[in-house]
């Protein structure tokens, strides 16, 4: 067979994708799987964006719409900006794009390239950095801290900074800790950004799942501080249960803006044209759904706290945002006898057919990624699976059976 492209050899696939189709394995041959995986809300898509869906498939709306996306819906997206964080955008300078994943990609295509660095801070969701590779640009990751709840600190990312550093990608708050940035540090860096000229590429796809009402107004701080260097990625996937109907969309300086429309218009062109009335009406109408779903993943997240931390060698934050528990089980894993976090997900799935996705996916051993887009009673008796897998590992090890 031909090479395949220099930059094959670089990419590696979605491992969160990866248990994800593992599960869906392992439920067509038969097996009950508890799904802790899951990168999506297990809700249906909000009602009003359905029906405007079949409101424009009966109405023939089945056509190219412009490449940058259709005008309506590229005012909602500024309307609902403006309303949320009082900021100002033009039509030229957004793009709706096939998820927050293009936004983001769009985005890293655009403004990095070889011998470029560009910062993100880890625990990771894994796109990121693979991006940023696509774009022949060299990731460059910021630890943040599991004693300090994983909060994203100005100082980790700017003692990154070289003469290298092209680009800052924030994603707040973050997949797959649920941590958020304070306004202070996002300000600092900020600062930072407009006055190197370094690009801040802010990820919010996560942004209406924020439990406490914590001040988190990224874009007024991009407004009055970095707006030229700075591009905002969002999404209806988690807002709005809508991950299957691909919208996303990015706010930014209209050259860049620009570069993106160009590339996207030669390659996958605008975001399906019934996605995009669909999703006009999920930033039009009432949020209501939103704060329906959000107080939802409250309760499941007290309770799998609650539900987790009865083992004391399990140990986890409650997260601010997002609807995953980024769970510390290095001392589960070594009182198993395991060598690994992913050692340990494998045997979890094999003994007690509980899908989680271990920390090496995120640049993190020793934790697993729970997610709580399911039901409180999965959770219950996932986490009851789970307890008692730790408890079990652990006795056979100390018997010296394994
Ligand atoms: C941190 C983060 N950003 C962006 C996305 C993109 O989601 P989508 O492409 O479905 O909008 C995801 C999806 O899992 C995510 O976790």
């Amino acid at each position: 067979m031909a090479k395949l492209a220099e930059r094959t050899q670089k990419i590696a696939g979605s491992p969160t994708q990866a248990v994800t189709a593992l599960v869906d394995r392992l439920r067509r041959s038969g097996v009950e799987v508890i799904d802790f995986g899951a990168g999506e809300p297990d809700f249906p898509t909000v009602a009003g964006a359905k029906a405007a869906a079949h409101k424009a498939i009966d109405a023939n709306f089945s056509k190219y719409t412009p490449n940058a996306g259709a005008a309506d819906l590229k005012r909602a997206i500024l309307d609902r900006y403006r309303a949320d964080y009082g900021v100002e955008y033009s039509e030229a300078e957004v793009i709706v794009t096939a998820g927050g994943k293009q936004a983001l990609n769009n985005t890293a295509l655009a403004l990095f390239g070889p011998g470029d660095e560009v910062i993100t801070h880890a625990p990771y969701w894994p796109t990121i950095p693979e991006q940023v590779k696509l774009a022949d640009a060299t990731p460059v990751i910021a630890e943040t801290r599991a004693d300090d709840g994983f909060a994203i600190r100005a100082a980790g990312i700017l003692e990154k900074v070289t003469p290298r550093t092209r680009g800052i990608v924030v994603n707040s708050p973050c997949n797959p800790t649920g941590a958020m940035i304070s306004e202070a540090d996002f300000e600092t860096i900020a600062k930072v950004a407009a006055r190197e000229n370094i690009w801040l590429v802010v990820d919010l796809c996560y942004e209406k799942l924020i439990y406490d009402p914590v001040p988190h107004n990224l874009p007024a701080i991009v407004a009055r501080t970095c707006r030229d260097v700075t591009v905002l990625c969002g999404s209806a996937s988690k807002t709005y249960a809508m991950t299957g109907w691909r919208c996303g969309w990015a706010l930014g300086p209209a050259p860049v803006i620009s570069a993106c429309n160009s590339m996207q218009s030669n390659s996958t062109s605008n975001a399906s044209s019934i996605t995009q009335k669909a999703v006009v009406e999920a930033l039009n109408g009432s949020q209501e759904p939103v704060r329906a779903m959000l107080a939802e993943y409250r309760e499941r997240r007290d309770r799998l706290h609650e539900w987790l931390t009865a083992d004391p060698r399990i140990k986890c934050h409650k997260p601010g945002g997002a609807f995953y528990m980024f769970v510390d089980v290095s001392q589960a894993v070594e009182a198993a006898g395991l060598k690994t976090t992913t050692a340990f997900a494998e045997a979890l799935l094999e003994d007690q057919k509980v899908a989680v996705t271990p920390g090496e996916a995120f640049g993190a051993p020793g934790f697993l990624r729970i997610s709580y887009a399911t039901s409180m009673e999965n959770l219950r008796e996932g986490s009851r699976r789970m307890l008692e897998f730790v408890k079990a590992r652990a006795a056979s090890a100390a018997a010296g059976v394994r």
